[in-house]
């Protein structure tokens, strides 16, 4: 596989059994070549991490991405909690932590709240990005790029299954992309949200053989 980066999907959710979208989400890239899918609440239901293994993971590969429902303008409390924890001084910050230096960090987020709701005049008053800054200010203080997110807006519009079926396979070709850097990276620079503009960035499905 030419230019493979290895993905590590981080996923939280804590009712996955109550889950209309990421569960359809996580499925479409479960199995794929490069991919690790790391469901974090299926491993920690008590909340203990092992950080040993967290790192070593991280170390492993080349991309990361936290999927999850947005809960509370952030992220479900155990993907906070394996932030907190796994994000050691000396490994991802500080003296001599460099772990993460040079790889690439896509927040894949899920909302309630429809796109109009989340500007100035909405009634979440920020926009998705200015929300999601302290996922960014991590990844860039420990080295990382951060990417343009990810986001499905809206989710309780979304009932049948057909009208999920486009963000499925859009989510799909973004880590695909990612993985194959089949990506017009400069492009993806410019967007707002990595999804509202995947025509222009990923690269023709000749340069996608794994598509
Ligand atoms: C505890 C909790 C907090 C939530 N907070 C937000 C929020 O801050 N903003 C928002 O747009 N939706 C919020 N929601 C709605 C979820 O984001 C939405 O139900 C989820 O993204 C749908 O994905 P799923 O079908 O995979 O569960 C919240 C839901 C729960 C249960």
């Amino acid at each position: 596989m030419a230019n493979s980066n290895r993905v590590l999907v981080l996923f939280a959710h804590p009712a996955l059994e109550k889950s209309w979208v990421n569960r359809h989400l996580i499925r479409a890239i479960q199995g794929l070549e490069s991919v690790t899918v790391h469901d974090l609440y299926e491993l920690y239901p008590s909340f203990h991490i092992n950080v040993e293994l967290e790192q070593e993971l991280l170390l492993a590969h080349d991309v990361i991405v936290f999927q999850h429902p947005f809960y509370w303008y952030s992220s479900p409390a155990l993907l906070k909690e394996w932030q907190d924890l796994v994000l050691e001084y000396g490994f991802a910050y500080g003296d001599g932590g460099t772990a993460l230096r040079g790889k690439k960090f896509l927040s894949a987020i899920t909302t309630g709240g429809g796109e109009k709701a989340y500007c100035r005049k909405g009634y979440n008053r920020f926009t998705i990005r200015e929300l999601l800054v302290p996922f960014e200010q991590t990844a860039v203080l420990c080295g990382m790029e951060y990417l343009p997110p990810f986001v499905v807006q809206g989710t309780h519009q979304l009932r049948e299954r057909e009208q999920i079926a486009r963000h499925v396979e859009d989510y799909r070709r973004t880590i695909l992309a990612l993985r194959d850097d089949t990506v017009d990276w400069s492009g993806l620079r410019q967007l707002q949200h990595l999804n509202h503009g995947l025509e222009q960035i990923i690269l023709s499905s000749e340069t996608m053989p794994h598509v």
